[in-house]
């Protein structure tokens, strides 16, 4: 399955004119629409003062984990580094808080204000190890695009 990135990127960028919660939510359908291997698709949004990160906008299966705290789970370990994390197979990391067993693979890229982390776009996937550079390139344009959202 080929995913048109340059054309999806464009559709998000015309975006751009809604409202911020209307835009992240709409981002996250778009991305859950057009790219085959993006099954649940969600910013998670830091709350500094309780040092942990919020559920905000998302598509997909409803999910308990509104809450985590910085450093835990995949979602935390982004939230603590400010680096991009894929993993390719989830069976094989330990600090992971799972969100089903559907899910086999998991993208975080996070979002920057000023070089200081203060959200992330996570997205999990039925697919087996679908990562490849093009997705951290391409959602890590998506997310520079939505700094002014947070
Ligand atoms: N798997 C994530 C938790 C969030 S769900 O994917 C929606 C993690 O390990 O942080």
């Amino acid at each position: 399955m080929t995913t048109n990135f340059k054309e999806v990127y464009q559709k998000i960028a015309a975006l751009t004119k809604i409202n911020p919660d209307e835009l992240l939510l709409r981002i996250c359908e778009l991305l859950k629409q057009e790219v085959y291997h993006y099954d649940w698709v969600g910013f998670y949004i830091l709350d500094q003062e309780k040092n942990e990160l919020v559920l905000g906008p998302f598509v997909g299966k409803p999910t308990q984990h509104t809450h985590i705290a910085v450093g835990k789970g995949i979602c935390g370990q982004v939230a603590a580094s400010g680096q991009t994390i894929v993993v390719q197979d989830v069976t094989q990391v330990e600090n992971y808080i799972s969100c089903g067993l559907e899910v086999q693979s998991e993208i975080v890229v996070p979002v920057s204000k000023n070089g200081k982390f203060i959200a992330e776009l996570d997205i999990d996937s039925h697919s087996p190890a679908p990562f490849k550079e093009e997705d951290n390139e391409f959602l890590a344009k998506v997310c520079d695009l939505l700094v002014g959202c947070f």
